[in-house]
């Protein structure tokens, strides 16, 4: 009886589980891209901050990993389409920066679905908004961070 009670208690704290969701978004691309998402009035989930960087190529492990540090349960990074970074290789570096984050989240027992890479350029409003869906549905059927749970206090 106590284990039925205890799983409904989970299900419950499940269901009103709302991810919070950190994207980093370049200026000239995906930023611009969130603003035409809004200036075309696209609907998606609202459940995320942006944070405007001048490249994807600029956000480095220790960013997302201070997102998720800090109390983000996911953690997007979004950039212009390859060819297209006001800083050419830009996104290039994004991608290693990226494949390192990944490999530091694995280490830290996290699931790496928890961050995810993604190009949306300036024009691509609903795809912004289609990019931000899918990721809170992933990160809802995740669940809460474990970083976030926080340690019962000893008596
Ligand atoms: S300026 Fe957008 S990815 Fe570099």
């Amino acid at each position: 009886m106590a284990g039925k009670v205890s799983k409904t208690k989970k299900k419950t704290a499940k269901a009103k589980f709302v991810p919070n969701i950190v994207a980093f978004a370049c200026n000239w691309c995906s930023y611009a891209g969130a603003d035409t998402a809004g200036i075309n009035r696209v609907q998606y989930s609202p459940n995320f901050r942006v944070i405007r960087t001048m490249c994807s190529g600029r956000v480095t492990p220790g960013h997302v990993l201070k997102a998720l540090k800090l109390g983000a349960d996911g953690v997007l990074v979004s950039g212009c389409h390859f060819g297209d970074c006001h800083y050419i290789f830009g996104n290039y570096k994004a991608v290693e920066q990226f494949d390192r984050t990944k490999a530091l989240v694995k280490t830290l027992g996290l699931d790496e679905r928890r961050i995810r890479l993604e190009w949306v350029s300036a024009a691509e409003g609903t795809r912004w908004g289609e990019v931000i869906d899918e990721f809170v549905a992933q990160i809802t059927t995740l669940g809460p961070s474990p970083l976030n749970h926080k340690p019962k206090s000893r008596k």
